[in-house]
């Protein structure tokens, strides 16, 4: 077989960016430079306009107000900032930090290092094999001496979607901030309400077909003086994240918002869904060895596939289908020594079955010639490893 282009099965890695979020950003390489926080001139106050319609389409993207929304520089960063900024204007008493099992590296690394850099101790709740939180191991969990639940919304290995009105529920009715890692959540659903269940709401654009570079914190009007920046500097955003803002960058995001609010949202997650399920069949049809890691129905990412070839072995799998076609594994690799993915781990997968798995992950521009061509890709590969197996 000839591929002359790769095809593409890692959206939830990052998302190409989409052309009309690439022209709405053109004009402000150029013409529209301005410094947002120039307020003496009528360039600056133009830039500045562009900002605020930004804010302000982020903000409805999950039903907040254009003030709450912090600009930053990626999830990473906005979970970074809700964890230390709360962290660090924690009262004594309230010393106990709650994560899921599966949160993002980012989440688990900053809790950590605020654990041992203050002393507060950082509890995990589990989840279950479709990696649903366990709600009764979280209601045990909670008490006065609580600081912050941090539950991401969507997983971005396994595609979970949890539960968070209930979650919200049992964390309002003990007063304890929730923070929500939605990177990955407006891709996957509708989140027009999501503001109203989370106090804090970290995003990415490059999740949602926006430019590399950029995210935001989502900061609850009633919890942001409770919040420590992590960036000093000239005050912008409030104070809470001082540096000029990356109009382009910005004006991307806003964009990306506009287009994942927008009345075809629902039928595009629809088509994804039914091109994923479509993979899953082809290859279930020629008898690959696969079992598939995570929840199945609506309470998965629609795009995600997280496949288990049991016997196999992820990485050298995905090195034989290059450069034909870019899939990941869930491991890792920050180290340049991979790791067994905490998140399989943490639905009860063991170690041999974690590096077993794929995540493939389809999107906006995936079609249905993609799908049947990586379906094949797959197959191949795994047929030639038979071959070398045995
Ligand atoms: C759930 C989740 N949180 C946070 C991040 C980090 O996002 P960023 O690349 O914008 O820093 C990612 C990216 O993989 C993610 O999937």
């Amino acid at each position: 077989m000839n591929h002359t282009t790769t095809i593409y099965a890692d959206y939830q890695a990052t998302t190409p960016l989409d052309p009309r979020v690439r022209e709405r950003m053109a004009p402000f390489w150029s013409e529209s430079f301005g410094n947002p926080h120039s307020s003496d001139h009528a360039i600056g106050w133009q830039a500045h306009r562009a900002v605020e319609h930004a804010a302000a389409s982020v903000a409805a993207l999950i039903g907040a107000d254009a003030d709450e929304i912090v600009f930053t520089s990626g999830a990473t960063e906005a979970n970074n900032l809700a964890l230390f900024g709360l962290a660090q204007r924690a009262s004594p008493e309230a010393n106990r930090i709650l994560v899921s099992a599966i949160e993002h590296k980012c989440v688990l690394a900053a809790s950590l290092a605020i654990a041992e850099r203050s002393g507060l101790t950082v509890e995990t709740i589990p989840v279950n094999q479709e990696g649903m939180l366990d709600l009764s191991a979280l209601e045990i969990a909670l008490d006065d001496d609580v600081l912050m639940a941090s539950i991401m919304l969507v997983n971005n290995e396994v595609g979970t979607i949890q539960d968070l009105p209930t979650i919200s529920a049992l964390l309002s009715s003990r007063n304890i901030p929730f923070h929500c890692d939605a990177a990955q959540a407006p891709s996957a659903m509708d989140v027009k309400t999501l503001a109203h269940h989370a106090d804090m709401i970290s995003l990415s654009a490059h999740k949602m077909y926006g430019p590399q570079g950029i995210g935001a914190l989502c900061i609850r009007r009633h919890l942001q003086n409770r919040v420590e920046p992590l960036i000093y500097g000239g005050d912008q955003q409030n104070g809470l994240r001082s540096g000029t803002l990356p109009l382009p960058l910005c004006v991307g995001m806003g964009m990306a918002a506009e287009i994942a609010t927008n009345s075809q949202a629902l039928e595009e997650r629809c088509r994804i869904a039914h091109l994923r399920d479509h993979f899953i069949q082809l290859l279930q049809k020629s008898h690959c060895p696969l079992s598939i890691n995570g929840p199945l129905g609506h309470r998965r990412h629609p795009g995600n596939a997280n496949l288990r070839f049991d016997g196999f072995d992820a990485h050298a799998l995905l090195g034989s289908l290059q450069p034909s076609l870019a899939a990941s594994t869930g491991a890792a690799c920050t180290t340049g020594l991979p790791a067994p993915s905490h998140v399989l781990r943490a639905i009860g997968l063991s170690v041999e079955e974690s590096e077993a798995s794929i995540r493939f992950s389809f999107g906006r521009f995936t079609t249905e010639r993609e799908i049947r061509l990586a379906a094949t890709l797959v197959q191949e590969a795994i047929a030639s490893s038979y071959g070398a197996l045995y």
